[in-house]
C-alpha cells in the first residue's frame, strides 16, 4: 500500500461538480486495493482568476510539480470570455500543460455496448468502435510565434503560426507506435501536407520512425478526409496520431461516436519523472453549470486513467471502470446519454450510484 499525491483542479463551471464525484469514487476504489490518495487542491482559468489575477497562479504549479498527478476537471466561462487571449481561462490550461511539458495527449474514444444506440449515428456504424487519438499537446498553432494582432493598411490583421520541429513530431510519434503495437497495431497519421510545410515535415518524420516500427501498418490521411471518414466508417481507425489542433478537434467529433462528450476522457503524459495530466475531453459546459445535469463519467473515468498510466495502479483503475460499466448496466443516465427505458438522474445521484458499485 502507498500513498499518492494527487493535484485537484475543479475549475469552473461543471467542473466542481465532476471533481466532487469524482474524488469518491476514486477513495473508494484505492481503499478497495489498501491505496490511499491525498488530495491538494489548486484554482486554475477562471476561479484562480477571480481568487489571484491569473489563470495559472505560481501556487498552482509549485502544487502541480510538487504531485504525483494532476486531476483537472475543467476551465473557462462566460464571465472571461471578454478577456484579453494572455488572460483568458484557457491560458492557463495551455500554460499548465506546457509548464508539466505534458507533450502526449492520449483520447480514447470507446463506444460501450451499453451505449450504442445513444450515438446520433447508426448502431451498426459505431458498434465495437475502440479508437485513440494521440494528440501533440504542447506544440504547433496553439504555441506556435509570432502570434498576435497588428495594423496593416487601416484592418485589424490577426495572425498565428503552425510550426513543429522534427523532435517534436519524433517524440509524439513514437508514442502512437509503441500505442499501435500493444493495441490493434494500425496507426493513421493525420494532417495536411497537400497544403501545408509544417504537414509535409509532419509525415516525413512519421514516415521515418516507421521504419521502427515495421509491425505497424501506417496509413496517412488529410485532416479533412479523417474528419469525414471518421464518421463514415469509424472502425477503419484503430490508432491516430495528429497535431494539437486538428486532434482537438477530432477528438470532440469522435465523442459523438461513444453517445457523448460527456463520456470521454484523456490523459496527457509527459517525460518520464514529470506528473501527467488527467481530465475530460469536454469543457466547462456554462450552459448546464450548477444545474447537477453534468455527466461525470468522463471525470470518473479520467481519474482511472491517471491510475493507469500515472500512478501504476491498474487494479485501481479496473474498479472505477467496471462501477463506470455497471452504473450502465444498471440503466442509469444523465440527460446527455438518456435512453428509452432508462432512468434519469442528475449528477450526484449519478456519483452515488457509481460508488454503491464500488462497495
Ligand atoms: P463544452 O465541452 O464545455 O460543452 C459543449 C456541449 O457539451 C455543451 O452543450 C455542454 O453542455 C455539453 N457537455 C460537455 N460536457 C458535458 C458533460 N460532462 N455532461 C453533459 N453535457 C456535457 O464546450 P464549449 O461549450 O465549447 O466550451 C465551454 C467552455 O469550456 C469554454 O470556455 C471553453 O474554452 C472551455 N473548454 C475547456 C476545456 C477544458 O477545460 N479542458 C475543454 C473544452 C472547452
Ligand atoms: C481541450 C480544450 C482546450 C484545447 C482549450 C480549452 C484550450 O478544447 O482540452 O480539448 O483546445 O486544448
Ligand atoms: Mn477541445
Amino acid at each position: 500500500a502507498a500513498t499518492h499525491k494527487i493535484a485537484v483542479l475543479p475549475g469552473d463551471g461543471i467542473g466542481p461538480e465532476i471533481t466532487a464525484v469524482a474524488l469518491k469514487a476514486l477513495t473508494a476504489a484505492g481503499k478497495a486495493e489498501g491505496e490511499e490518495f491525498v488530495y491538494t487542491e489548486a484554482p486554475i482559468g477562471g476561479a484562480a482568476i477571480d481568487a489571484t489575477g491569473d489563470p495559472y497562479p505560481k501556487s498552482t504549479e509549485e502544487v502541480c510539480k510538487a504531485a504525483d498527478a494532476v486531476l483537472l476537471a475543467s476551465i473557462g466561462g462566460y464571465k472571461w470570455d471578454s478577456l484579453p487571449n494572455a488572460q483568458r481561462p484557457e491560458k492557463g490550461l495551455l500554460r499548465l500543460r506546457a509548464s508539466l511539458n505534458a507533450f502526449a495527449n492520449l483520447r480514447p474514444a470507446v463506444v460501450l455496448p451499453q451505449l450504442a444506440d445513444a450515438s446520433t449515428l447508426k448502431r451498426e456504424v459505431v458498434e465495437g468502435v475502440d479508437i485513440l487519438i494521440v494528440r501533440e499537446l504542447v506544440g504547433g498553432i496553439y504555441f506556435g510565434e509570432p502570434r498576435g494582432f497588428k495594423e496593416e493598411n487601416g484592418e485589424r490583421v490577426g495572425y498565428n503560426t503552425m510550426v513543429y520541429r522534427e523532435s517534436e513530431v519524433e517524440r509524439i510519434a513514437r508514442v502512437a507506435f509503441e500505442a499501435a503495437m500493444k493495441r490493434g497495431k494500425r496507426l493513421c497519421s493525420v494532417e495536411k501536407s497537400n497544403v501545408l510545410e509544417v504537414s509535409q515535415l509532419w509525415k516525413d518524420v512519421v514516415i521515418r520512425v516507421s521504419k521502427d516500427y515495421p509491425e505497424v501498418e501506417l496509413s496517412h490521411m488529410y485532416i479533412d478526409n479523417a474528419a469525414m471518414q471518421l464518421i463514415r466508417n469509424p472502425k477503419f481507425f484503430d490508432v491516430v496520431v495528429t497535431g494539437n489542433i486538428f486532434g482537438d478537434i477530432l477528438s470532440d467529433e469522435a465523442s459523438m461516436l461513444t453517445g457523448s462528450l460527456g463520456m470521454l476522457p484523456s490523459a496527457s503524459i509527459s517525460e518520464p519523472g514529470k506528473p501527467g495530466i488527467y481530465e475530460p475531453v469536454h469543457g466547462s459546459a456554462p450552459d448546464i453549470a450548477g444545474q447537477d445535469k453534468a455527466n461525470p463519467l468522463a471525470m470518473v473515468l479520467s481519474a482511472a486513467m491517471m491510475c493507469r498510466y500515472g500512478l501504476n495502479l491498474p487494479k485501481v483503475a479496473d474498479r472505477l471502470e467496471s462501477a463506470v460499466t455497471a452504473a450502465l448496466d444498471s440503466g442509469f443516465r444523465t440527460g446527455d446519454i438518456m435512453q428509452p427505458g432508462c432512468k434519469q438522474v442528475g449528477c450526484q445521484e449519478m456519483g452515488e450510484v457509481v460508488l454503491s458499485k464500488l462497495q
